[in-house]
This record gives structure tokens, C-alpha cells and sequence, in this order.
């Protein structure tokens, strides 16, 4: 289990048995900061093995995919150096001397998002490894798109053991249709293009802020990139990027969540460090539930008076309402008075937090891709466990308004995409502490007596 985890959990202190203990009743009351975002910290440091120059990040979450990424950069033979004291959540990538254009089973098992180290190998060093994913808690979450799209620009794709192997002389430009919305697959793909020769058409693109943010990261590296936030992205390639210094945008997902807390447990809350423009399709719900929300530039302000009204709601591509803050309005629904049918349209095994919300008291059935929850319902605190990032999150919303305490186990998926989490919940009133088995310390062993 330790092996499982190694250096990513120990460096931020963490051990793979942690557990939250989490007594409801506390309004959240005051502001809290949020992190930058993972999804979009992935994909930039990526985009360094684009260039043998230094790319410098700021603003990168301290989280456990963040650790991951590193190591995955410098087994391929990058220098990363990443540091989150004053150095203000800061990594500089290095891609001179790539060695080893693979991303092991290893490391994708744990990541899926490793998977966007293979548009960039593929168009900097023309040979690419790495692991299929394999399945994951929320779904299937095949990469076929990614892999049709990097042969439309003329790589050769094989499987075998496991692996993919994409290789090119150089990429072409090209047409790319996606058969369906991805986002790492746009990523994947505008990152590929930028050093194709000619010009490259990508449609039916993801929209999400996280694919605006590194196309202006590669912008800012020399790439020549058009419509990124459309459906339709035009990348004219170039022979060579250079280094690049880029801020990465806040997370949406960690703001609404703490949007979503400060409703549910009838607080007022101020999410500062955010972007409300990424957040209009929650924020328009939360209205919708009767939540007064008032934004301004960098922060959303969230006063929960009590009475939340029931609202359907369906998950779409962005700029819909985003699927991952699907069950953390699940969460919510549980307290509003009515019924609520909640239609996940992106993946298709994405209730498992409904199984523990009902453990806690919840009504929720579910139908196929829809969940119909039933509030309100009174919680009580329960052992419960995380399946996945988001779901974890939908459990500690819950304890946050369930009568008595809950524990929460498995909190390590949690870990994946918060930010110290449990210390900005109690920086804002919350009852929450992290319990862990202390890691076995090294014991020294006694010298053998000479
Ligand atoms: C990104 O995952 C995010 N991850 C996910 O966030 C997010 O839930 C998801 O987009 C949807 O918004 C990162 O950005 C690192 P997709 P991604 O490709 O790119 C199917 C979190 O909680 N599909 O947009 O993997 C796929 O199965 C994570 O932070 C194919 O069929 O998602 C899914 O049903 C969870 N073939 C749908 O498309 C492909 O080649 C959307 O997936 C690719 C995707």
C-alpha cells in the first residue's frame, strides 16, 4: 500500500490511510483562498516537452497529481524543479535531455491525465510510450479520440502489452473532427499540433477554461493558435517553441465546491482567488435552489439563508454544468425541499457518492444516468469511504451538515485534486481534522555489537 503511494503522498505529508473526521452543524462563516487548478497545471507542464527551454508555472496546487506529473516528467529525462513555500506554488521544467519518451503503467494507473504526455513526445521527439489507462471509478475512459487524432496528423499507432506507441517523423497538419467533446483530447491534440508542419483544423474542441489557458501558455511559447474556448481551434505549426513564464488559472472545481459548502451549511462565505466567469452554470443553479450568490472580480460571495429549493439539473460540456461538481450538487439536492433529478450526461458510472450519501440518510435512486434525490433529509454522521476525487468531496459537504461525526476513509483520492483541504474548511468554522497511521518511521537499526 505504502509502495502504491510513494514519494507523491509522503512529500505533502500525507499517508495512504489518512481518514477525516467530520462533526456537521458549523455554519461556514468568513473567506477562503482557492488554489490553481489541476486540470489546468497538467496539461502546461506537459506543453514543456515541447521546448528545450525552461518553462516556468505559478500558482500550481499543492496536490498529490501535481506530484505525480513530476515524476512522470522526470523519468522522461526532464528537470523539474517544484517548490510551495514562498516560491509561490512554483515549478520550473527543464525538457533539454529527454531520455525516455514512456509513461509507465505505473504512473498512468495512478493518473490518467498522463495520458497528455503523448501528443508532446510524439511532435517534439517524433516516439512516444505510454500506458492505456485502463478503467477508472467514474467510467470506461477510453483514449481512442486522442489516438484517431494524432493519425489524422500522420503518426503511426500501435498497441501492444499494454502501451501505446505513436511515432512520427514530423506531424502534418490536418482536419481533426472529434466524434465527441474531450478535453484532454484537445488538449492532447493542440499541443501535438503546434509543431506540425502546415496548419491544423480541430473541431467540435473542448471549451473548457483549462483548454483557453494552455493554448495561452503556448502562445506565449511561440505557437500560433487561434479560437481556443470555440468549437474550432486553428494552430498553424512552427519548426521550435521556446521557454515560456505563465500563472496558472484558479480551479473552478475547488471554488464551487466551497460555493456549494457555504450554501449547504447556511453560511456566508466569501471564495476569494477565484474566477466567477467559470463558474455562471453553478452559480445560476445555486440561484435557481434560492442561494444568494454576489460576485465580483476574484470572488464569489455565498450566503445561505436556511431554505434550499429543489432544481433538475444535467451535466454538459462546458460551459454547461460541469460533471465534476455533479456530486457535490448532489449533496446539496439532499437538503432541498422537493425532489431533484440529476442526468450525468459525460460519464457513465459517476453516482458512486449516492450510495454513501444514503448511508448517511439520503434519499437517492438511481435510473440509468439520472439520480432522483428526494430532500430534504436529515444526514447523520456515518464511516464512510471516497471512491474518486469529486465523490470524496460530495462526502465531506455531506458530514458538514450530517448530525454527529462522520469519518471519511480512502481521503488519499481527495488529496489528488484539494488543496489542504481540511485546513481552509476550519479556517472558515468547519469541524474537521485528518487522521492518519502514522507512516512506520525508519527505525534505526541497532549496530550489530562488533
Ligand atoms: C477531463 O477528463 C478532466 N480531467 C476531468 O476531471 C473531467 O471530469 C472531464 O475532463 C470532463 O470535464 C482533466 O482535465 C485532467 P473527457 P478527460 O475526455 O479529458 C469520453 C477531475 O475530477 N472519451 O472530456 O479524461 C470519456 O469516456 C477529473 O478533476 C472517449 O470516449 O474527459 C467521457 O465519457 C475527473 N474517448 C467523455 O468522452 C476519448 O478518447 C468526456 O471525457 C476521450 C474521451
Amino acid at each position: 500500500m505504502l509502495k502504491k503511494f510513494g514519494v507523491s503522498s509522503i512529500r505533502l505529508g500525507h499517508s495512504p490511510m489518512d481518514k477525516f473526521v467530520v462533526r456537521g452543524g458549523n455554519p461556514l462563516l468568513g473567506t477562503v483562498r482557492i488554489s490553481g487548478a489541476k486540470n489546468a497545471a497538467l496539461p502546461a507542464m506537459a506543453a514543456a516537452l515541447l521546448t528545450d527551454e525552461p518553462v516556468i508555472l505559478e500558482n500550481i496546487p499543492q496536490v498529490r497529481d501535481i506530484e505525480t506529473e513530476r515524476k512522470l516528467l522526470s523519468a522522461i529525462g526532464a528537470e523539474v524543479e517544484l517548490g510551495y513555500g514562498r516560491a509561490q506554488h512554483r515549478t520550473t521544467i527543464c525538457c533539454r535531455d529527454l531520455v525516455n519518451p514512456e509513461a509507465s503503467y505505473e504512473l498512468v494507473k495512478t493518473m490518467r491525465a498522463s495520458t497528455l504526455v503523448l501528443g508532446p513526445l510524439v511532435a517534439r521527439m517524433g516516439d512516444a510510450r505510454v500506458s492505456l489507462p485502463g478503467g477508472c471509478a467514474i467510467g470506461a475512459r477510453p483514449i481512442n479520440l486522442h489516438l484517431k487524432g494524432l493519425e489524422k496528423l500522420g503518426a503511426k499507432i500501435t498497441q501492444e502489452h499494454g502501451y501505446v506507441h505513436a511515432s512520427a517523423k514530423r506531424l502534418k497538419g490536418a482536419r481533426v473532427v472529434f466524434e465527441r467533446i474531450t478535453v484532454t483530447g484537445t488538449e492532447d491534440l493542440l499541443m501535438a499540433a503546434t509543431l506540425a508542419e502546415g496548419e491544423t483544423i480541430l473541431e467540435n474542441c473542448a471549451r473548457e477554461p483549462e483548454v483557453v489557458d494552455l493554448a495561452a501558455l503556448l502562445n506565449k511559447m511561440g505557437a500560433q493558435i487561434e479560437g481556443a474556448g470555440s468549437h474550432m481551434i486553428r494552430i498553424r505549426g512552427v519548426d521550435k517553441l521556446h521557454g515560456a513564464r505563465h500563472r496558472i488559472i484558479p480551479d473552478r472545481v475547488e471554488a464551487g465546491t466551497f460555493v456549494v459548502a457555504g450554501a449547504l451549511t447556511g453560511g456566508d462565505l466569501t471564495v476569494a482567488n477565484c474566477d466567477p466567469r467559470h463558474l455562471d452554470a453553478l452559480l445560476q443553479k445555486l440561484e435557481e435552489c434560492g442561494v444568494k450568490v454576489r460576485t465580483n472580480g476574484e470572488s464569489v460571495r455565498v450566503v445561505g439563508n436556511g431554505a434550499l429549493k429543489s432544481a433538475d439539473m444535467v451535466t454538459e460540456e462546458y460551459p454547461g454544468f460541469p460533471t465534476d461538481m455533479q456530486a457535490q450538487y448532489m449533496a446539496l439536492a439532499t437538503q432541498a425541499d422537493g425532489s431533484s433529478v440529476i442526468t450525468e450526461n459525460i460519464f457513465e458510472n459517476r453516482f458512486m457518492h449516492a450510495l454513501e450519501l444514503v448511508r448517511m440518510g439520503a434519499n437517492v435512486k438511481i435510473e440509468g444516468s439520472r439520480a432522483v434525490v428526494r430532500g430534504r433529509t436529515s444526514l447523520s454522521g456515518a464511516a464512510v469511504q471516497a471512491s474518486d476525487l469529486r465523490a470524496s468531496a460530495s462526502l465531506v459537504l455531506a458530514a458538514l451538515v450530517a448530525d454527529g461525526e462522520t469519518i471519511i476513509d480512502r481521503v488519499y483520492h481527495i488529496d489528488r485534486g484539494y488543496e489542504h483541504i481540511e485546513e481552509k474548511l476550519r479556517g472558515v468554522g468547519a469541524q474537521i481534522r485528518r487522521i492518519g497511521e502514522l507512516l512506520p518511521r525508519r527505525v534505526a537499526t541497532p549496530a550489530v555489537a562488533s
